[in-house]
C-alpha cells in the first residue's frame, strides 16, 4: 500500500503582502516570496480530491480503475494509473509535444549578435519592438509554468490530461530559458528587461488582467466540487488557454516573425517560431480542456458564465491592442497598430468559436496571411472540432 500522506502538514496563513507585491498580485508573489507556500495538498488527496479520506482513500486504491468513472475535474478514480485511457486526444498532444522537443542553445545567434551591435543593423523602432517583446515574454511563460504547476495540475483529476501538463511545464521553463539566452546573447540590460512587467504599462497591464485568475486557483483553500467552484476553474482554464497563450502572445510572435522575414535577428525567430509550435499545442490541448469539463458539467455553461466569458475576451483584445500600439507608436517592417486590431478580433473569434461561443466581431479577415503560413489558425485541429490531430514527426521545424 502506498502512503504518501504528510498530515502533519497544514495549510500556510497567507503572509500579508508589501505595497508591490499586492500591487502586482499574488502569484508574483507566490513566485518571489518564501513566505507564501506552494498549497498544501497530500498526494493522495491530489488524487482523489478530498484531503483528508485516508481510509477511503486506501479502499479506493485497491478496485482497479473503471475508464466510465474517469473525469477532467472531481474524479475519484486513480490519478497515479495512467491506462486504461479514456481522453486519448489528451495522450496523443502529449505524444505530439514530445516529438517536438527542441532546446534554445541549439540557435545559432551569432548573427543576431551581429546584427545587434551593429549601430545601422536595426532601426531604433525595431530595437524597441525586441525590447518590448522579451520584456513580456520573459516573466509571461514563468507565468505560465506557476499556473500549470501551482494551479491547474492539482485541480485536474485525469491522467492522461496531467501528463500533458507536466510536458506543458517543463516547455515553458524551456521558453523561458529562450528568451533569457536571446537577453545574454545580445547583452540586453537584464534589470530592465526582467522587470518590464512592473515597469512598463502595456505589458504590467496584461499581466495584471491574468493574476487574478491565476491566484484563484493557487490558492491553498480553493477547492473544487461547487458550481461556483467549477466554474472559476473553467474560467481560470479559458483565460489561460484562449486569452493568454491563444491571444496575448500574438502581436510579439507576429512581430519578431516580421523581423526574421526581412532577414533579420534570424535566430531569435527561429526561437520564436519553435515556441509559437509549443504554444498553438498549448492552446489547442487548453481548448479540448475546457470543451471536455462543459461536456461533463454541462451545468457550468450558463447565460450569466458565457457573458462573462465575452466580456473577457473584449478586454483581452483592448489589452492586446494597447500593447500593440506601445511598441508600435510608427509603421515598422510593414506593420503598424492598426492592422493588429484586425488581426486580434480575428483570433478571438476564433477562440470563442473553439469554446462554443458565438465570433465577437464578425466578418474579421486575416490581415497577415503570411502568419498562416507560419501557423495556420484554419489548419489547427481540435479533437472536439475534427477528430483529427496533425502531429509533426520530429524535433525539426514544419508547419505543413
Ligand atoms: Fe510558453
Ligand atoms: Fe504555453
Amino acid at each position: 500500500m502506498l502512503v504518501w500522506e504528510d498530515d502533519s502538514r497544514t495549510v500556510p496563513t497567507p503572509v500579508p503582502r508589501t505595497a508591490p507585491e499586492q500591487a502586482l498580485g499574488s502569484a508574483r508573489a507566490a513566485v518571489s516570496s518564501p513566505s507564501v507556500q506552494a498549497p498544501a495538498v497530500t498526494a493522495t488527496a491530489a488524487l482523489h480530491g478530498e484531503p483528508s479520506a485516508a481510509s477511503s482513500v486506501v479502499a479506493r486504491s485497491e478496485r482497479r480503475v473503471n475508464v466510465a468513472e474517469k473525469r477532467i475535474i472531481n474524479g475519484q478514480t486513480d490519478v497515479n494509473q495512467l491506462v486504461p485511457f479514456k481522453y486519448k486526444w489528451a495522450w496523443e498532444k502529449y505524444l505530439a509535444t514530445c516529438a517536438n522537443h527542441w532546446m534554445p542553445q541549439e540557435v545559432n545567434m551569432s548573427r543576431d549578435i551581429a546584427t545587434w551591435k551593429d549601430p545601422n543593423g536595426l532601426t531604433e523602432d525595431e530595437r524597441r519592438i525586441i525590447k518590448r517583446n522579451l520584456g513580456f515574454f520573459v516573466t509571461a511563460d514563468s507565468l505560465a509554468a506557476n499556473n500549470i504547476v501551482l494551479g491547474t495540475y492539482r485541480h485536474i483529476t485525469a491522467p492522461e490530461a496531467r501528463q500533458f501538463l507536466l510536458r506543458q511545464a517543463f516547455e515553458e521553463a524551456i521558453h523561458t530559458h529562450a528568451y533569457q539566452y536571446i537577453v545574454e546573447s545580445l547583452g540586453l540590460d537584464e534589470g530592465e528587461i526582467f522587470n518590464a512587467y512592473h515597469e512598463v504599462a502595456s505589458i504590467r497591464e496584461k499581466d495584471e488582467f491574468l493574476i487574478p485568475f491565476i491566484d484563484a486557483i493557487m490558492d491553498p483553500n480553493f477547492k473544487t466540487g461547487t458550481l461556483e467552484a467549477d466554474q472559476t476553474l473553467l474560467r481560470s482554464i479559458i483565460v489561460f488557454a484562449c486569452l493568454m497563450e491563444g491571444l496575448f502572445f500574438y502581436v510579439g510572435f507576429t512581430q519578431i516573425l516580421a523581423l526574421g522575414r526581412q532577414n533579420k535577428m534570424t535566430g531569435a525567430a527561429e526561437q520564436y517560431q519553435y515556441i509559437l509550435r509549443d504554444e498553438s499545442m498549448h492552446c489547442n490541448f487548453g481548448i479540448d480542456l475546457i470543451n471536455q469539463i462543459k461536456l461533463e458539467n454541462p451545468q457550468l455553461w450558463t447565460p450569466e458564465f458565457k457573458a462573462e466569458i465575452r466580456a473577457l475576451f473584449e478586454k483581452a483584445v483592448e489589452l492586446e491592442y494597447r500593447y500593440a500600439e506601445d511598441t508600435m507608436p510608427r509603421g515598422v517592417l510593414g506593420l503598424n497598430a492598426s492592422m493588429f486590431k484586425g488581426y486580434l478580433r480575428y483570433i478571438a473569434n476564433r477562440r470563442a468559436t473553439q469554446i462554443g461561443l458565438e465570433p465577437l466581431f464578425p466578418n474579421e479577415e486575416n490581415p497577415f496571411p503570411w502568419m498562416s503560413e507560419m501557423i495556420d489558425l484554419k489548419k489547427e485541429r481540435n479533437f472536439f472540432e475534427t477528430r483529427v490531430i496533425e502531429y509533426q514527426s520530429g524535433g525539426a521545424l514544419s508547419w505543413d
